[in-house]
């Protein structure tokens, strides 16, 4: 229904696929997938609670995690240029891969994010 939130206009089944979708991408990105842990089920359950509060639906990271600290949580963790092109590139591959989420949907979450992931950045690119 436009008018509504994201999640409202996405619905938390789509949202799943999504996210389960996204983490297929990454473990398979040469550039992302050594950043992560081998098992990605806790880390995709993160991230499907806060995607859910980031769209405006409810909260559930606040609620079981605290406080997101996005930045300071991707500190450890060096967060290239390169990099956040390459998790961006995973998502729009998601999004693509993902029919439940209409075009419209998929672009405005798509433009939400891409804001987020520049802010992640705490690494210059390595020189070639
Ligand atoms: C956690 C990488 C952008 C949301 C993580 C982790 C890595 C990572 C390596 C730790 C995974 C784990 O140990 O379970 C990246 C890279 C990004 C990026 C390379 C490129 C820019 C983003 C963006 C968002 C996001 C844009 C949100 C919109 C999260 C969340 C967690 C997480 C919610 C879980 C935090 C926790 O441990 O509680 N990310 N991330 N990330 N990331 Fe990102």
């Amino acid at each position: 229904s436009p008018g509504g939130s994201l999640y409202d206009r996405i619905g938390p089944a789509a949202l799943e696929a999504l996210v389960t979708e996204f983490y297929r991408h990454v473990a398979a990105d040469p550039e992302l997938a050594p950043l992560f842990p081998t098992d990605l089920t806790l880390t995709a359950e993160k991230q499907r609670a806060f995607l859910s509060g980031f769209m405006g639906g409810p909260p559930l990271y606040h609620q079981r995690f605290g406080n997101p600290m996005l930045r300071a949580r991707h500190l450890p963790h060096a967060i290239t240029p390169r990099r956040a092109r390459a998790w961006l590139a995973c998502m729009e591959a998601a999004l693509r891969a993902t029919p439940a989420i209409a075009p419209a949907e998929a672009q405005e979450l798509y433009g939400a994010l891409s804001r987020v992931a520049v802010h992640m950045v705490n690494t210059p690119d390595a020189e070639e």
